[in-house]
């Protein structure tokens, strides 16, 4: 399903390297499963992959269908893991114009009061025909306690009770651990639906879990399908893992031989937020102990007119991952001009599928003649199923790399000091 092409890599690495590179790769990986490396007990994202929960996907599916045939509005509130896995996915999906329906809004990922003030006041604000929004709430923390999303929840528990009274408990969705932290009292005491994240899957790992899967139902999505793509690729590697080892022991080998940055670009712009999940996947797992690569995302070719020049040219610490997608959700053909003012026509009839990829093959030849190891890595289209598929081999290949730094994969111990520091100036108690 996924292709890797390390052929613009290989000229940079020494093959003994590669090779010690490839040795490593192979006991991470049996490291992840026979969770024999650090942190077992996060590694419940790899069972999740072995007895499927039909139920809970039906579940989940049957929920989302009748809040699709309710609502206006589905906002869902989280941060890190809580939320980028579900936007990957329907940003990789959804129309450019005018998106999914019902509208997908995102909340509790930062701290803006503009931002929750003008949040409230589209909420409240009545449709095109008159009629009130039908507004939903998914609140998604494993920990229920991070601020940015619990600040945020106030305001929209708040505003929804106001709104719709009692009704509110049907329209409010929690997602947290099944047991522990505020959220769980807020749950207690208001009576919302809730759907649990397993204690063994953290929350950068969870978008298989309701986590993801709850907002990419609501938004119209194939769980099934998505889930399904996922437990196809952790067959496919346990049959033959050559692909995710070759992807892992060169990312390494690279980083070994002194890279810094692994900008991770796609020529596919409904592609971005999935780079924005791979960027937290990654980030939060391996920079430890001052390790690691630095995922940046870029999408292309707009961000070849911003940061292509620092690519081609800046400082020789980066390499390159591309997303690659064979075949297009759409195509278009380059009509024809008969006064060719804009000088064109040479590209008259060429569908920009096909143009865009010459740009990609083009790209690629001219950041690796300037010194950029280029990795490749391939799907047949976006979709549900190479969705899911690539999500597990990202998880895999973040937890095998990181097993390969000697650090554990599925913590991250450096997030709490900005909380720390924010909290004693915040005046919290034991802060
Ligand atoms: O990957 C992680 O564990 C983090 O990014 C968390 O998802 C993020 O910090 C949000 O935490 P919580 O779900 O506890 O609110």
């Amino acid at each position: 399903m996924i292709k890797l092409d390390i052929t613009s890599a290989r000229s940079f690495l020494e093959e003994a390297d590669l090779n010690k590179a490839f040795q490593l790769s192979n006991e991470s990986l049996v490291h992840v499963h026979n969770k024999t490396g650090k942190g077992p007990e996060w590694t419940g994202w790899v069972d999740l992959m072995k007895s499927p929960n039909d139920a809970l996907l039906n579940e989940i599916s049957e929920l989302a269908q009748a809040i699709r045939s309710d609502a206006d509005v589905f906002v869902v509130c989280g941060i890190g893991g809580s939320y980028l896995g579900a936007k990957a996915v329907i940003d990789a999906l959804a129309p450019f114009f005018p998106g999914s329906f019902p509208e997908i809004v995102y909340a509790g990922h930062h701290m803006s009061a503009r931002y929750l003030n003008e949040l409230v006041a589209y909420l409240s604000k009545p449709r095109n025909d008159g009629k009130s929004k039908s507004v939903y709430v998914n609140v998604i923390s494993k920990s229920g306690t991070t601020t940015e999303t619990a600040l945020a929840f106030r305001m929209l528990r708040d505003w929804m009770k106001t709104t719709y009274g009692d009704e509110a408990r049907k329209r409010i969705i929690c997602t947290t651990s099944a047991s522990g932290g505020a959220l769980n009292k807020i749950i207690d005491a208001d009576g919302y639906k809730k759907y649990v994240l397993p204690d063994n899957i953290g929350g950068r790992f969870s978008v298989l879990t309701p986590v993801g899967l709850l907002p990419i139902a609501v938004a119209g999505y194939d769980i099934r399908a998505l889930f399904y793509g996922a437990v196809s690729e952790y067959e496919r590697i346990a049959h033959d893992p050559e692909t995710l080892v070759e992807y892992v022991s060169t990312r390494y080998a690279l980083y070994k031989a002194g890279y810094k940055v692994d900008v991770i670009a796609s020529f596919e712009p409904e592609l971005r937020s999935f780079g924005g999940w791979m960027q937290q996947l990654m980030g939060e797992s391996e920079g430890k102990n001052h390790k690691g690569l630095y995922p940046a995302v870029h999408a292309y070719s707009t961000d070849l007119h911003s940061l292509g020049q620092m690519v081609q040219d800046g400082e020789r610490n980066m390499i390159e991952t591309f997303l690659v997608v064979d075949q297009p959700i759409d195509d278009a053909l380059l009509p024809a001009d008969p006064e060719n003012y804009d000088g064109l026509n040479y590209l008259a009839g060429r569908s920009i599928h096909d143009i865009n990829t010459k740009a990609l093959l083009g790209t690629s030849q001219a950041h690796h003649d300037g010194g950029v190891p280029v990795l490749s890595l391939t799907i047949p289209k976006i979709n549900e199923e190479s969705l899911g598929s690539m999500i597990f081999f990202f998880e895999l290949a973040t937890a095998v790399y990181v097993y390969n730094l000697g650090e554990n994969p599925f913590d991250q111990p450096g997030v709490e000091d900005y909380k720390k520091a924010m909290f004693k100036l915040l005046g919290k108690d034991n802060a």
